[in-house]
């Protein structure tokens, strides 16, 4: 007898459990889309002593979340969800509240970049770990995104001199 799966060709993923990973790429997509949007604003705005190297360390982190977002948006329609990344999904991420527009000193460009990174790497962590039970794929997904976040956490530690803690 076909499952439904075969019958349709999609991953051999229930229904109820391709509905939930879904819900987890998506809150991921939406997150990584914010980022790349403040990141890009961060460029423009960036001000002081160290403008240039993070003017353009900004688009390496800008390009890298939008690979990130590609890599999770296709994962959730290769299972057979589609993934919404329209500025009103944004919206209504989690994403912490938007920039003022004006100049932005270095520094706090670098702890304001770190605190968004950080939560979001939080919360992709705690979604990789649930969908362990559900699609070890899109958990793979997700892990590949959650260790490209947790190096860009290190590299801004770094560069506010902080060794371990935040
Ligand atoms: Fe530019």
């Amino acid at each position: 007898m076909a499952t439904a799966a075969s019958a349709t060709h999609l991953p051999p993923v229930g229904a109820h459990e391709r509905d939930e990973v879904g819900r987890q790429l998506q809150a991921t997509l939406v997150e990584l889309i914010d980022l790349s949007l403040v990141g890009k604003q961060f460029h423009w705005t960036v001000v002081g002593p160290n403008f240039r190297s993070l003017h353009l360390q900004l688009d390496e982190l800008v390009d890298a979340w939008r690979t990130l977002s590609d890599t999770v948006a296709e994962r959730a329609v290769a299972l057979g969800s589609f993934p919404d990344g329209q500025a009103n999904a944004v919206v209504e991420g989690p994403g912490r509240p938007a920039l003022g527009v004006g100049p932005i000193p270095d520094t706090e460009v670098v702890n304001e970049l770190l605190r968004r990174v950080a939560e979001v790497s939080e919360r992709t962590r705690t979604r990789a770990e649930r969908l362990a039970e559900l699609d070890l794929v899109s958990q793979d997904v997700l892990i590949d995104v959650l260790r490209a976040l947790e190096q860009q956490q290190w590299m801004l530690r770094a560069q506010l001199g902080h060794a371990r803690d935040a």
